[in-house]
């Protein structure tokens, strides 16, 4: 068992290089299928997903090769166009090599994608647009068979600005005879980070970061690009600092792709200044926000609710969360409660009431944020933490204990090896490691 045990009551302090965006990579990788000609991806962050991609890439006969955070891919070899269930459950953005498989071969065979449980996440958006497009979808359980041999253009409009729907419709459009029009559609930096390197390759497409996306038919050619930095992954270690105290620097953050973040945190009490690709991060003792109310971007991204919650479990006074773009993103709740948080939710709403001080426990991640959620928290506690299910953290944080320990948290990454060794060693610390998931499994966590 993998597990992460940490320390709280230390300020943190230093710099910390940002990675590139997960939610970037994954589409970038899925749409270097549509290109005609070999893709080289800098900035490339070392995760399970982006693992998880390269291996549905590989699988469908493409060549790929990763040398530290450049991938390289040729999609030349494109040889089949079913997605195994094994991979296609690992993410939910194996859902995102269904346009790019459409669009290049006219067909695609897989199941409904996995991913964080965060409520039902359906993908009816994605396949509706496509049929719109001219595809035939059977569906058989949570098997489907899509055909498109030729797609054609479509006007179609999102009830709801969905990310990976907008993404998948964006991709299947290169593919079409007639240009595509997207109405409401998503405008996350994502987005326009993956119309922009389509858009290197020869795409022609207008209108990414906006409601209006209008993409004119014809496959891109390959194209070299440099994946934008995580925003997320920033957010989070801001959340870490607000929670601990201390000053921070974030290299390789852009602030303008995490404004509704930064808000909440200088109203909190915290001091944000930021250069370019600087973000330097001052903690002040924290009071609570009154409201944070996740939307669509550009409003509060869902994705930094846990980490922000996390860190305002001790700011003084209320906070309000009011979830509205998941059906259930507060399954963090639990673990946070375990540390001594006062939180009280119903429905879709959760309402923080600052403590004084939070005490180190046990707790099992349930999601990628909501891990990293309990880390922060953990960060601001008193005394020893332990975080494990890990691997939901290892999905979207690269290096992520190291990153924490390089801004000086007291942490650790405990992997088997190293529990193997202490085994060989003996000793009573075998019994302190070992009865640390037993705590996580006492406490149902
Ligand atoms: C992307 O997921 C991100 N994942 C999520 O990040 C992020 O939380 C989400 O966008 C919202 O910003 C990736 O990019 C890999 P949606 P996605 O389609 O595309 C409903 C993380 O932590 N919906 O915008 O799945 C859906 O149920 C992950 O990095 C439909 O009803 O998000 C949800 O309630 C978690 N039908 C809402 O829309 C559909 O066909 C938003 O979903 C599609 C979506």
């Amino acid at each position: 068992m993998e597990y992460i045990r940490l320390w709280g009551g230390q300020a943190l302090a230093g710099e910390v290089a940002i990675s590139g965006a997960k939610n970037s990579a994954l589409p970038i990788l899925a749409a270097t299928l549509l290109c005609k000609g070999e893709c080289l991806l800098h900035n490339c962050p070392r995760l399970t997903d982006i693992n998880w991609a390269i291996a549905l890439l590989q699988h469908l006969g493409c060549r790929v090769c990763r040398e530290g955070h450049d991938i390289w891919v040729d999609s030349k070899g494109l040889c089949r166009c079913d997605l195994p269930e094994t991979l296609m459950k690992k993410m939910r953005s194996s859902v995102f090599f269904l346009g790019p498989l459409l669009a290049k071969t006219g067909a695609c065979d897989l199941c409904e994608p996995g991913g964080c449980c965060l409520g039902a996440r359906p993908i009816d958006l994605h396949l509706g647009g496509l049929a719109q497009m001219g595809a035939e979808i059977r569906q058989e359980e949570d098997r489907l068979s899509c055909r498109g041999a030729k797609l054609h253009g479509a006007a179609i409009v999102l009830p709801f600005p969905s990310v990976g729907a907008t993404e998948n419709l964006m991709m299947a459009a290169l593919g079409a005879d007639s240009p595509t029009t997207i109405y409401n559609a998503a405008k996350e930096p994502e987005i326009v980070d993956l119309a922009d390197f389509l858009q290197s390759g020869g795409a022609k497409i207008h209108g990414a970061g906006t409601k209006l996306l209008q993409i004119e038919p014809g496959l891109p050619n390959g194209a070299e690009y440099r994946i934008m930095p995580d925003r997320m992954e920033a957010a989070t270690y801001l959340a870490a600092a607000a929670a601990a105290g201390g000053r921070i620097v974030l290299r390789d953050a852009h602030k303008k792709d995490m404004l509704p973040v930064c808000d909440v945190l200088e109203s909190a009490g915290c001091q944000i200044q930021s250069d370019c690709d600087i973000i330097e991060f001052t903690a002040k003792p924290l009071r609570g926000c009154k409201l944070v109310r996740t939307a669509p971007y550009p409003g509060f991204p869902t994705d930094a609710q846990a980490v922000i919650m996390a860190a305002l479990l001790r700011a003084e006074g209320l906070t309000v969360f009011e979830e509205t773009v998941f059906a259930s993103r507060f399954r963090h709740v639990p673990a946070l409660r375990a540390l001594g948080a006062q939180i009280e939710t119903s429905g879709a709403i959760a309402v923080v009431s600052g403590v004084k001080t939070l005490s180190g426990t046990a707790m099992a991640a349930t999601d990628l944020r909501g891990g990293a959620a309990m880390a922060v928290a953990a960060l601001g506690a008193q005394g020893c933490s332990v975080i494990t299910e890990i691997q939901h953290i290892q999905r979207g944080y690269e290096d992520f204990a190291q990153k924490l320990a390089g801004l000086g948290a007291r942490i650790q990454h405990i992997t088997e090896d190293k529990l193997w060794r202490r085994k060989k060693e003996g000793g009573s610390r075998l019994a302190e490691e070992a009865a640390v998931p037993l705590i996580a499994a006492k406490n149902g966590q």
